[in-house]
Order: structure tokens, then sequence, then C-alpha cells
């Protein structure tokens, strides 16, 4: 007797769905159109999409994307990290000095030379350029080259003696300067063949010589100026001869904004002007400065709360006097000096509802102090004045 109505619905359903379907059938062309329509918002493809990307890494997370995928065997440890860091570079500015190559620091690793002569320690990323023809020369001449890195060549008090082995791997798309798809902007690598981390180096080419003469261009759309690149300024990086932008200021300040040049405290870590280090903030600074900021935030709260009573006990005060019939004093006055200012001036002034006094509103909040002075107190804080000189110092 239970199964009947549900028979009879489901066939009642069934007639429901043909019905729907027979006054609608599904509108094929409709959905093909969506997927046309789709298809075309995508840019046209260009030369460069023609390639399959050259350099992989494991992905997933952030930190995995560090690694290239044929040498990486896990994470590395914040202290491994470091070490492999500092000999990369070494080796890689060791390769390009001995075979008189050119190459500078980029990016971020510029950015962490600028500091202190040092990769920043928080920053996986390590980036070098090129110029276009010498991306060319190297990957006809140095592709594939396994260089053997002796640290006591650069160093030769360093106990114990680090030796490793790097890649030298250049990408076969740097023939397009096109960026395409972008799976290609990276044009070469300097691979740690221990544990996959690697430097990533990007040619640069004055892809527009015509409208726009002397912009270098790396595939990932960075432009520099001929005249903020060259003459190359000659410093020291990680311990060995490296080159710097001509205007490294202008290219730093331009792609990360000033801030970045003044700032005390990143990810984690905290500028030591003393020792002119990065230093890794401890578990117990970090409590601290969680524990300051819980107390600046409820000091806050409850100076809020305090404004607002005050505010409400004086306009029950104001309510109270104005139905005894009590003129509110001050803003009488006002309006008196209104009509003299006027009057003053010889301008005849529309009339005009009278001007209403701020009243327990939250005071004005502190005028900024010119920026640029701030930038100086800033830097000067952060012992940033010496470090400048410092740079200039040694750079030849
Ligand atoms: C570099 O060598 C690799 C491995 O042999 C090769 O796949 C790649 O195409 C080469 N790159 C260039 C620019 O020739």
């Amino acid at each position: 007797m239970r199964i009947r109505p549900v028979l009879l619905s489901l066939a009642l359903l069934s007639d429901l769905l043909v019905e729907a379907f027979l006054i609608n059938p599904p509108n094929h062309q409709s959905i093909s159109a969506s997927l046309t329509k789709r298809r075309k918002k995508k840019p046209p493809k260009t030369p460069a999409d023609g390639w399959a990307k050259y350099f992989h890494e494991p992905g997933g997370t952030d930190l995995s994307n560090h690694y290239d995928s044929r040498y990486e065997h896990g994470i590395l440890s914040y202290e491994e990290k470091q070490d492999s860091q500092v000999h990369i570079m070494r080796a890689y500015l060791d390769f390009f000095k001995k075979n008189n190559i050119e190459t500078w620091l980029a990016h971020g690793t510029l950015l962490g030379w600028w500091w202190n002569g040092k990769m920043l320690p928080w920053d996986w990323d390590i980036d070098t350029q090129v110029s276009g023809p010498t991306l060319m020369f190297l990957g006809k001449h140095f592709n594939g080259s396994i260089y053997e890195y002796n640290s006591a060549d650069s160093d030769p008090d360093l106990q114990p003696v680090v030796e490793r082995q790097y890649l030298l791997d250049v990408n076969p798309a740097i023939v397009e300067r096109d960026r395409g798809n972008g799976d290609n902007v990276i044009d070469a690598r300097w691979i740690d063949i221990r544990n996959g981390l690697y430097i990533d180096v990007t040619g640069l080419s004055e892809t527009e010589p015509l409208d726009q003469p002397g912009v270098w261009s790396c595939k990932n759309y960075h432009h520099y100026r001929t005249t903020d690149l060259y003459p190359m300024r000659e410093t020291m990086f990680e311990g060995v001869v490296a080159k710097v932008p001509y205007a490294y200021d202008r290219i730093l300040a331009e792609e990360y904004q000033e801030k970045a040049l003044v700032v005390t405290e990143y990810e984690g870590h905290k500028w030591h002007p003393d020792i002119k280090e990065w230093i890794k903030k401890t578990p117990d600074e970090i409590k601290q400065e969680r524990l300051s900021r819980q107390q600046a935030r409820r000091k806050k709260q409850e100076e809020k709360a305090q404004r607002n009573k005050d505010k409400e006990e004086k306009e029950k005060a104001e309510q109270e006097a104005k139905e005894k019939g009590e003129a509110v004093p001050d803003e009488g006055k006002k309006d008196e000096k209104e009509e003299e200012h006027s009057a003053d001036q010889g301008i005849k002034e529309p009339e005009k509802e009278p001007i209403k006094v701020k009243r327990n509103a939250e005071p004005d909040p502190e005028p900024d102090p010119e920026p640029v002075a701030e930038l100086e107190l800033m830097r000067e804080s952060s012992g940033l004045a010496h470090l400048r000189h410092r740079h200039l110092d040694y750079i030849v």
C-alpha cells in the first residue's frame, strides 16, 4: 500500500521532467557560444607560448617553490638554507668573475645588498640579471656546465672547507624575449645540485629599440633605463666581489617603495643597527610584542569608551540646560563673531545656519610630519645613515 504513492510520485516527476525538457530543451547553442566567448577573452597566442615550461618546481606550498624539481629532497631548515644561500651566491659570483662574464644583483637580492651586503635572511628568492647578449653567450658556451666550488678559493680562512657543485642550466626559450604565457620568464638557473636551491637569472633586452630606445626589459616586465644600469658599480656581496646597477637606490625605490629602505622590522626579523644584521626574532620577543600590542589595543578601547561617556554626559547636561530655557553660551558668541567678521570684509553673506561648534568630537589626529623628514628620521634611527656611506665606500 505504501509503495503506490511513491511510484505515482516518481511517474509524475518523470513526466514533469520530460515536459520541462520539451518546453525548455537544453540550449546547446548557448552553451557553446559561452565557451567560445570565454576562449576569446584570452590574449592571442604569441610565439613565446609555443615553448613548454622549462624549469619546474615541486610547488604546492610557497616554500617548496624555491627548489628545482630535479634536485629537490625536501624543504631545508632555516640554518641549512642560510648556509646554502651564502655558498650558492659565492659560487655563482666566482664563476662569472673567473669567466669574465658580467652579471649583477637584482630584486630582493639587491635590496639585501643595500642593507648590509648580504642576503635578506627571510628571502628564498635569489635573483641576478645579465644582458641579453650575455644570456645567449651563456646558452651557447656554458649551458649544462657544472661548477666545482671550493670555499677556500674565496676565503682561505674558512674551516672546514665547503665543496659543492652547481649546475648552470639555460632555458632554450631565451631566444624568445616576449613574456608569452609566463611559463618561461626565468632565463637560466644556477642550481645547488645537493638540494635543488637555485638562483634565478634573467636577461635584459632592449625589446623595443625604436619606440623605447635605452629601455631594457626582462620577460616579466621589469624595465630599466640604460643610464640606471650603467656604468655598473663594483662592490662586495656575501664576502665576494659583485656588481650592482649604477642607480641601485632608484631601482630599489621604484620596485619596493622607499619604505623597503627604511622599515626595520620585516617577516619576523629585526634590523640591528649596531651589528648591521637582520636577526630573526626569538619566540620570546614575538610573545612580548603580541602582549604589548594587546595592551595598546585595550588602552585605546578604554579611552574610546571614556570619550563616549563624557560625550553622553555633556549632551545630557546641554539638553537639561535647554529644557530650563538657558542659552548655550558659546554658540551665541560664535554667531556674533561671524557677523563681525563679514562686516569687516564688507562682504554680504547670504543668511545661513549658525555654525555648529564641534564639541567633544574625537580630537583631530596629529598632522603627519613632512614625509621626507620622517624618512630621514627613520633612516637616522635605523642606523642607515652610516650604512649608505659604508656602501659607497666599498663601491669602486
Ligand atoms: C641547455 O641544456 C639542456 C639540457 O641538455 C637543454 O634541454 C636546453 O635546451 C639547453 N639550452 C639551450 C639554451 O640550449
